[in-house]
């Protein structure tokens, strides 16, 4: 069954995930954004796929498991594949109701999972403690002190890898009537920049993705993938 009692006290604020989330319930992130993403989910039964996205699936392979952190895990296809390869996945989300699909899914793939309610600037991470950090169309507000981009790199232990994967094209984007404007997300280059000479930078490349079958995202064919190493 996926743990959804062992959770966040040791590793980070943040409250553990359950089937119900209440106002209060001890999320530690901007009200705004959690409700703006339990709307968009709470509109569907199921928001993506449910399978694991293709650019992990690829940059994993060859990896050995060790501790991972999945930023915006959503509905938790890849926590999901990444415990049953065994990692051992702390999995973060603002939205509970993702969450809670999320730990359900865990829990019928009989697989343990740490999963954390909380926006990633907020959560307290234990800093420079996981061998994978990845981030996979994630979503983070941008601020003028960079705090999003900051705390994907912080979160890598030396040695260790950061995996930030979006959509092409959407960084260059104009601003939709929908609301939606590039200006206001991190995008891989937004990180890449902040790469000093203690990392190495692997892969920083747009390429094909391999598109899942169904979910919101599946019109999106190309990748921007960033992966760096933290060399210390
Ligand atoms: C485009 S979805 C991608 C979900 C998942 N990674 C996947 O590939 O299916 C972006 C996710 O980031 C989450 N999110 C948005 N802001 C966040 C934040 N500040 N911290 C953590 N997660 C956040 C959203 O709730 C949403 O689940």
């Amino acid at each position: 069954m996926g743990d959804v009692g062992r959770m966040t006290d040791d590793i980070t604020a943040g409250s553990p995930a359950s089937d119900t989330f209440l106002p209060g319930d001890g999320y530690v992130g901007d009200p705004a954004v959690r409700a703006e993403w339990d709307n968009r989910y709470a509109d569907r039964q199921q928001l993506w796929s449910g399978r694991p996205n293709g650019a992990l699936v690829a940059e994993v392979a060859g990896l050995v498991p060790g501790r991972v952190l999945d930023v915006g895990c959503g509905e938790g296809a890849d926590a999901v594949w990444l415990a049953r390869g065994g990692w051992d996945v702390t999995a973060l989300e603002v939205s509970g109701v993702a969450l809670a699909r999320a730990a359900g899914h865990a829990r019928d793939a009989g697989v343990d999972v740490r999963w954390v309610h909380a926006g990633l600037t907020e959560a307290a991470l234990p800093p420079a403690s996981f061998d994978l950090v990845s981030a996979q169309y994630p979503a983070l507000l941008r601020t003028p002190d960079a705090a999003a981009e900051r705390a994907l790199l912080a979160a890598v232990a030396p040695g260790g890898v950061l995996l930030l994967v979006h959509h092409a094209g959407m960084d260059t984007q104009h601003a939709h009537d929908s609301g939606f404007d590039p200006a206001d997300y991190v995008w891989p280059s937004m990180v890449a920049a902040l790469l000093t000479d203690g990392w190495k930078v692997e892969v920083n490349e747009q390429r094909p993705r391999v598109a899942p079958d169904g979910g919101a995202g599946a019109h999106h064919t190309d990748d921007l993938v960033l992966r760096a190493r933290r060399l210390r």
